[in-house]
C-alpha cells in the first residue's frame, strides 16, 4: 500500500468509525441515477403488481453461496506468484488444514501472465489453481488491472493517471492506470479476454474479481477525461441553455457558450460550483462503471454462467455510487478494515449493513484482517477472540464468505509489515489457530446457514446524492452525515436487532420504519416514492437538512422538505449551524441539541409538535423543532436537529414503537450484539459478545447449538464469543 492510499483509508476509517468527535471527512457524494432510478421503479411497479414482496429471502436464490461447495467460506489472498513453486504445496496444505475453502488470486500477477506485449503465460496459474483444487480450494481470480506491468506503462505512458495537479503517476505504484485512457481500456480487456478464454470453464474457478477497488475512484485530470466529461454532459444536458439554467451559471459569470468550456474540477475542486460538482461525481461514476464493463463484457461473453463476477470495495468509500457500480455484478464484496484500534461493532455492522444493501443481497469479505494492517496509525494487532468475533459479525450480517489478506507477506514490497496467516518462514503464526478455529466452526454451521439472509422490519437510507451534496458545503465542519447514519444505527439496532441500509429509490414497501437521516436532494419522483411508502402505511423518518435540493444540486424554490412539506403538514423555516448546544422538550424528554438545529412550523392543525427549542439564540426560542404528521395510512416525522444520546434513545424507542417493530430476539446485555439469518424454513441467531467479559443471554424460547450440541434456554457467552442457535420453531 503506498502512502497515499494509506492517507484515503485513515480517512475511509475516521468517517465510519471517529464519528463520535464530528471530525470531517469525505469531499465526495452521491447521486441518484436517473437510469438507475427509472429501472428500479419500473421493477417495483411490476413486483407490486404481480404481488411479490421484494425481500423474500424464502424463495430468493443465494447468490453468494456457490452450488457445491459449504454455504459459508473461510477463504485467503494467496499470491503464488512471489513464491518458488515447489513452496506451494505446503501452503495449500496449511490452508486446507485451516479449512481454508477459497483462494483469491493473480489480481496484481499482469507481469507474469503477460510478461511482454501479447506474450500470454498462463500456464502457472493454472498449475497452481488445478494444486488448490487438489486440496478442496477453490479459485477467484482477480483481473489484474488495478497493477499494470512496467513494459505497459513505459511504451505508452498515455496508460499513467496524471494527478490534479499535472503530475503523471510512476510506475511501481498500482492504480496508476487511467481509467479514461483507451489504451489502457483496451489492454485491460485483452488480459481479461485472455483470462477468460483460459480459465473461462475451469471448474476449479467459482468467479471473478474485476480489478481492485477501481483506482480509489482516481481520475486522470487530462485532456481525455476533460473532453468526455464535456461530452458526457452533452449527452445529458443536450442543451447549453438547459445546462446554464440548471448550474445557476448567471452566478459569478459561469455561463458557457461552448461545451469545451467547462472546466473539470481538479486542485481546486472546492470553489467550484455545486451542480458541476455532483455532475461530476456522477461522471465519475460513470467512468468507473464503463471501465468495469468493458471487463465484465468479455468475461460474459467467454465465461461459464455459473462463474460469479464481483468487485472489491471499500465500505463507506463515496467515491462513486455504488449502487449502480454493483448492478451488473453477481453480488458485491468488501474489504473490511479496522485500521487503529479495535473492532466498532456498530460501524462495522452498519458496513456491512451496507454493503449488503449495495444489491439488497448477502455478500462476502473478500479481504479482511489477519490481525494487524500496515497502513494505519498505529498498527496494533486485534486482541485475542476479536478476529473470530470479526468473522462472525460479518457472517451475522449477511456475509457467506470471509477471506484474510494475505496469506503470507511476500519478502519485498510495500505491504512487508501487514498481518498474515503464516510468517515470512512459511509456518504458521499465532493467529492461524484462531482462523483455523474459524475455518471448522463455518463447517459446522454449513447446514443451517444455506439459504439463510438477514431480514430487516427497518431501514436506513444511504444516497450518496445528499452525501455528497451535504459533503460539498457540509456549512458546520461537525455536520457528518456518515456519522449521523451512525448514531441512528447505534440507537435503532438494539431496538430491531436488524437493519437494512439501502438506496432511497429501492422498494419500501417491505419495512415498517424508514430513516433518512440526512436525505439532502429529494427531488419530485423521489418525493413520489417516498409519499407513496407513507401513503401505503409506512412510516418515514426524515432527519435535518432533508429535503433542500433538487437532481442538479440546486435549492429547491420550496422550502425543505421541499415535496415532502404537504406530506408532512409543516415546514422548514431557517436553519442554524450551531456553535454550542441547545436545550429542547417534548414528547422524548428533555436534552440538548448539538451541531445542528432547524426552526420547524406545522401547516396543517393536525402536524404534532413532539420536540420544542427552550431558550437559544432567540430565533429557536419556543419554536418546533421535531414534527410528525399522519398522511395517508401512515406517518410521516420530520426531525431537524442532531439530538443527544439520552435524546436519541427516546427518539429511537418512540420510531419503533410507532412503527410496530419489534426486536426479533428480545433483550440481551449492552455489548451483546444478536443477528439473524432466515430462509428456507430456518431461522438462526448469531449472539456476539463483543465485550472482554462474560455475558448471560437468556433465548426467547428454546433453541438448538450450532457449533456445539444440544438444545438451551439460555447461554453464558465468554469474553469475544460467539453462539449460534437455530431457532428450531422457525416458521
Ligand atoms: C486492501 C487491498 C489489498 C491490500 C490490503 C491491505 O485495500 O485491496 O490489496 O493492500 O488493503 O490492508
Amino acid at each position: 500500500m503506498n502512502c497515499s492510499r494509506g492517507a484515503t483509508r485513515v480517512n475511509i476509517l475516521q468517517s465510519v468509525q471517529g464519528l463520535e468527535s464530528g471530525t470531517a471527512i469525505f469531499n465526495m457524494t452521491l447521486i441518484l441515477h436517473k437510469r438507475n432510478r427509472t429501472a428500479s421503479q419500473l421493477l417495483a411497479a411490476i413486483l407490486f403488481l404481480l404481488g411479490f414482496a421484494y425481500a423474500q429471502p424464502v424463495s430468493k436464490a443465494i447468490t453468494t453461496q456457490i452450488d457445491g461447495r459449504n454455504a459459508i467460506l473461510l477463504g485467503t489472498d494467496w499470491y503464488p506468484e512471489q513464491w518458488p513453486e515447489a513452496r506451494w504445496e505446503e501452503d495449500l496444505r496449511l490452508m486446507e488444514a485451516a479449512h481454508i475453502k477459497v483462494v483469491r488470486i493473480a489480481e496484481f500477477a499482469w507481469s507474469r501472465m503477460e510478461p511482454s506485449e501479447n506474450h500470454f503465460d498462463f500456464e502457472w496459474l493454472e498449475r497452481a489453481i488445478n494444486l488448490a483444487a487438489k486440496h478442496g480450494i477453490v479459485s477467484v481470480l482477480g483481473t489484474p488491472t488495478a497493477a499494470p506491468p512496467a513494459w505497459l506503462t513505459f511504451k505508452y505512458p498515455d496508460t499513467l493517471r496524471i494527478d490534479e495537479h499535472g503530475r503523471r503517476a510512476t510506475h511501481g505504484i498500482r492504480a496508476h492506470g487511467s481509467a479514461t485512457s483507451p489504451r489502457y481500456r483496451e489492454s485491460c480487456r485483452r488480459i481479461a479476454d485472455q483470462m477468460v478464454l483460459r480459465f473461462g470453464h475451469n471448474r476449479n474457478v467459482a468467479g471473478w474479481q474485476i480489478d481492485n477497488e477501481y483506482g480509489y475512484a482516481r481520475m486522470s485530470f487530462d485532456d481525455v477525461t476533460k473532453n468526455s466529461f464535456q461530452s458526457w454532459l452533452k449527452a445529458k444536458y443536450k442543451s447549453l441553455d438547459s445546462l446554464n439554467e440548471h448550474w445557476t451559471t448567471s452566478y459569478w459569470s459561469q455561463t458557457y457558450d461552448d461545451w469545451r468550456e467547462i472546466p473539470i474540477p481538479g486542485e481546486e475542486a472546492e470553489f467550484h460550483n455545486p451542480g458541476l460538482r455532483l455532475e461530476w461525481n456522477r461522471f465519475v461514476t460513470d467512468t468507473w462503471a464503463d471501465y468495469q464493463q468493458n471487463q465484465i463484457d468479455v468475461i460474459r461473453q467467454h465465461a461459464d454462467p455459473r462463474q460469479f463476477i464481483t468487485g472489491n470495495f471499500m465500505g463507506f468509500f463515496d467515491g462513486f455510487d455504488h449502487y449502480f457500480i454493483s448492478r451488473p455484478l453477481t453480488f458485491a464484496s468488501w474489504d473490511d478494515y479496522v485500521g487503529t484500534g479495535h473492532l466498532d461493532p456498530v460501524g462495522n455492522g452498519l458496513t456491512h449493513d451496507l454493503v449488503r444493501g449495495f444489491k439488497r443481497e448477502n455478500f462476502w469479505v473478500i479481504e479482511t484482517q489477519p490481525g494487524a494492517v500496515n497502513w494505519a496509525g498505529v498498527n496494533n494487532f486485534l486482541n485475542k477472540g476479536e478476529v473470530r468475533v470479526m468473522a462472525w459479525q460479518a457472517i451475522g450480517h449477511g456475509a457467506d464468505e470471509v477471506g484474510y489478506w494475505q496469506w503470507r507477506s511476500a519478502l519485498n514490497g510495500q505491504e512487508q509489515y501487514h498481518g498474515t496467516l503464516v510468517g515470512p518462514d512459511g509456518t504458521p503464526v499465532p493467529l492461524y489457530e484462531e482462523v483455523k478455529t474459524i475455518g471448522s466452526e463455518f463447517a459446522k454451521a454449513e447446514s443451517a446457514l444455506r439459504g439463510t439472509t438477514p431480514v430487516s422490519e427497518v431501514a436506513l437510507l444511504n444516497s450518496y446524492d445528499s452525501r455528497w451534496a451535504i459533503e460539498f458545503q457540509r456549512h458546520s465542519t461537525k455536520y457528518d452525515p456518515v456519522a449521523l447514519l451512525k448514531t441512528y444505527c447505534r440507537f435503532l439496532s438494539p431496538l430491531s436487532q436488524s437493519i437494512d441500509v439501502i438506496s432511497p429509490d429501492a422498494p419500501l414497501q417491505d419495512y415498517k420504519l424508514v430513516v433518512a437521516p440526512s436525505l439532502n436532494v429529494i427531488p419530485d419522483n423521489l418525493a413520489q416514492h417516498l409519499s407513496e411508502y407513507v401513503r401505503n402505511g409506512g412510516h418515514l423518518v426524515l432527519g435535518p437538512r432533508s429535503g433542500m435540493k433538487d437532481e442538479f444540486n440546486a435549492l429547491l424554490p420550496q422550502r425543505q422538505p421541499g415535496f415532502m412539506a404537504d406530506a408532512l403538514g409543516g415546514r422548514v423555516e431557517q436553519y442554524y449551524a450551531l456553535e454550542k448546544d441547545f436545550p429542547v422538550s417534548g414528547a422524548w424528554g428533555e436534552g440538548q441539541v448539538t451541531i445542528w438545529a432547524e426552526q420547524l412550523k406545522t401547516l396543517v392543525p393536525d402536524a404534532e409538535v413532539l420536540l420544542q427549542y427552550g431558550p437559544s439564540n432567540g430565533w429557536l426560542d419556543g419554536q418546533p423543532a421535531a414534527l410528525t404528521h399522519k398522511f395517508g395510512k401512515g406517518r410521516i416525522t420530520y426531525i431537524g436537529v442532531v439530538l443527544d444520546e439520552r435524546l436519541m434513545a427516546t427518539a429511537a424507542k418512540w420510531m419503533v414503537d410507532m412503527s410496530g417493530v419489534k426486536p426479533v430476539f428480545g433483550r440481551v446485555p449492552d455489548g451483546v450484539e444478536v443477528c439473524r439469518r432466515v430462509g428456507g424454513g430456518k431461522e438462526v441467531f448469531i449472539v456476539i459478545n463483543h465485550t472482554q467479559e462474560r455475558q448471560p443471554v437468556r433465548l426467547p424460547r428454546p433453541m438448538t447449538l450450532v457449533l456445539e450440541d444440544g438444545e438451551v434456554s439460555a447461554v453464558d457467552i465468554p469474553a469475544y464469543g460467539v453462539s449460534v442457535l437455530a431457532d428450531n420453531n422457525a416458521k
